[in-house]
């Protein structure tokens, strides 16, 4: 069966699905886009599962392209993925990297048996990735990488340059 891919346009915050990725940045203790709404509306239980990660498994931060998964706190899901994109780079080709977030990523959902994953377009913001790049990478990742027990990805873009971006990226097959 293969997973299904859906897009939404919204704030990814408030979507309801078993894991949540975060675009975090490898300190894991937040920041602003992505990370800053999903912990100040997941609550401080999320940093707090961050820190202990900090202190135990990731002393010097999560590297970019890892993922790893804590508490979703008091969002409408099991776990918050947090995930460190690249920082967009004109001189080197990072796009291993921005791949790897997203099959890191959910291996890490299959491993917690995630059935519905939401994804928001990771180093699209703060990062400077050219969405349609981005998107066309973020597709194609997860068509090849995705497998059950993950039946649903779901892409949940900020706003209509983003969703334009993975429709076209969908439609291109
Ligand atoms: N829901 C869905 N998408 C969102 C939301 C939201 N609530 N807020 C922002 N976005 C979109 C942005 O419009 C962009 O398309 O998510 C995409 C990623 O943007 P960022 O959150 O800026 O993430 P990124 O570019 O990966 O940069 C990560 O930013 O917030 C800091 O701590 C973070 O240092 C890290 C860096």
């Amino acid at each position: 069966m293969d997973t299904r891919i859906t897009l939404v346009l919204g704030d990814i915050t408030r979507q309801h699905a078993d894991a949540l990725v975060n675009a975090a940045n490898s300190s894991l203790l937040g920041g602003g886009g992505v990370d800053g709404a999903i912990h100040r509306r997941g609550g401080p239980e999320i940093l707090a599962a961050c820190r202990a990660l900090r202190a135990s498994h990731y002393g010097k931060g999560l590297p970019a392209g890892r993922a790893v998964a804590t508490t979703a706190g008091r969002l409408d899901a099991r776990w918050v993925i947090h995930t460190v994109g690249p920082v967009h780079s004109a001189e080197e080709d990072r796009s291993a990297l921005l791949a790897s977030c997203y099959r890191t990523s959910l291996a890490v959902a299959a491993e917690l048996e995630a059935r519905t994953v939401a994804f928001p377009a990771i180093s699209t913001g703060i990062f400077r990735w050219p969405l349609d790049d981005a998107a066309r990478l973020a597709v194609r990742t997860v068509r090849e990488q995705a497998t059950p027990p993950v039946e649903e990805v779901r892409f949940v873009l900020f706003d209509e340059d983003a969703y334009g971006a993975f429709t076209r990226a969908l439609a291109a097959g």
